[in-house]
């Protein structure tokens, strides 16, 4: 195999209809939103191809459904020594919308939904958090935010003190707490450690706030990087806590435009009756070719994700060499998962600030023609992180070094 990320040229990447590579004008080089520019893996098209010439595309039948579940259980066996049971998962078009339905599950069977000043349900978030957190998954519950260390681990104290103040929030409405947990997390890509979490489920068991752990970027883990799947941890898999994992496809093979996600309960019977309860309309099932698509990605991709991940580890480290060499101020953090790189130039914001803008990514993409994803976006107000940004490096040296020598030009 050639190196994936050297496989198209920029004339080729152009011809995409994606969002990444459509939503800007075609001077500015987009590495913002999480797209890969790597080719398809084969077992992909060829599965594709042949239910789509076969006219295989009705609904989804009750099989196929199963063999997905089966083909992430045993991509977690062989990756992570740990095979979920998926006999109470349910599947649902992308993670967010199976992350949307299940937190309606938890909070709308504990709440009492006829009290109009009611809070209908508590979700405690850390910023900086992916935005869809907040902007859907939680929309009408109330918020709370228990912020990152500055080396974007869990800070214990910060964390109990929002679970506590969850809790009693929760129980004066007669409702239920839960946590979002980004396990690997984006947009550092920190990976927590095993006795990480297992102080998170502790503090979950003591305050009763579930944990919804969103590991759809578990496949992108660097290489000699230890990935603890949320439902091996000691006292989740006992089912002695609420927790669901949520998973897909979509990220580790760049299969976002092909819709499937499944949400995988914890042994616990609060887990299982969540992810039941998610209303229907939330947790809509899959795509047919989807499914087929991701299970065929789950059993043949190991090879081409060994690749993938340590040509992005790579990428890191070109990226972080030549950004410590062109501006030494700014604070880079890339935690061993994902393909994003998220650095705060803050020590430049008077260059920016100069020119008219309170946001680094808003000047770099009219001033430098770099899209990447805005650092205010992660944060609840929209207010904090305006000097960070995160970088997309699925993608290959040439347009990482063509982007970052445009960041110099103008920083
Ligand atoms: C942490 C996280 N969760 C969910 C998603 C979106 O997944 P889906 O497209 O399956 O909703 C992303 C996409 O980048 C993500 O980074």
């Amino acid at each position: 195999m050639g190196r994936l990320f050297e496989t198209f040229s920029l004339d080729e990447l152009r011809l995409r209809t994606s969002e990444k590579w459509t939503h800007y004008a075609v001077d500015v080089l987009p590495l913002w939103v999480a797209e890969m520019d790597t080719p398809p893996l084969d077992a992909v098209v060829q599965t594709v191809d042949k239910h789509l010439r076969a006219g295989d595309t009705g609904y989804l039948n009750g099989t196929n459904e199963r063999q997905y579940m089966e083909s992430c259980r045993n991509f977690c066996g062989r990756h992570f020594s740990f095979a979920p049971n998926v006999e109470h998962a349910r599947l649902a078009q992308d993670v967010i919308t199976a992350l949307t339905g299940v937190t309606h599950g938890f909070l709308n069977s504990h709440s009492d939904l006829t009290d109009n000043n009611a809070v209908k349900g508590v979700v405690v978030v850390s910023t900086p958090c992916y935005p869809p957190f907040v902007r859907r998954v939680s929309l009408g519950f109330e918020i709370i935010d228990a912020p990152l260390a500055e080396d974007y681990h869990f800070d214990l104290q910060t964390l109990e003190s929002a679970f506590e103040k969850a809790q009693r929030l929760a129980t004066e409405n007669k409702t239920r707490a839960l946590y979002i947990l980004c396990n690997p997390h984006n947009p550092s890509g920190t990976v927590p450690t095993r006795v990480e979490l297992e102080k998170l489920a502790k503090l979950s068991a003591k305050y009763d706030i579930a944990v919804l752990a969103d590991e759809v970027h578990c496949s992108l883990i660097h290489p000699n990087v230890e990935f603890t799947p949320y439902l091996s941890v000691t006292g989740v898999n006992a089912g002695e806590t609420d927790a669901v994992s949520f998973q897909s496809a979509s990220k580790g093979f760049n299969l976002s435009g092909l819709k499937a996600a499944m949400a995988i309960p914890s042994a616990s019977q609060g887990a299982v009756d969540a992810v039941a309860n998610a209303p229907g309309e939330l947790l809509a099932s899959a795509g047919q070719i989807a499914t087929l698509a991701h299970t065929a990605a789950f059993n043949k991709g190991d090879e081409f994700l060994a690749q993938l991940n340590s040509e992005i580890a790579e990428n890191a480290s070109l990226a972080g060499g030549i950004i410590a060499h062109k501006f030494p101020n700014a604070k880079v953090t890339q935690g061993g998962s994902t393909y994003f790189l998220w650095v705060d130039f803050s020590a430049y914001m008077d260059i920016a600030r100069a020119k008219g803008y309170d946001s680094m990514t808003k000047f770099l993409i009219d001033e430098a023609k770099v899209a990447f994803t805005n650092g205010e976006n992660f944060s609840l107000t929209g207010n904090e992180f305006r000097s960070f940004v995160r970088i997309n490096l699925a993608t290959s040296r040439q347009l990482i070094t063509l982007a970052l020598d445009r960041v110099g030009s103008v920083l």
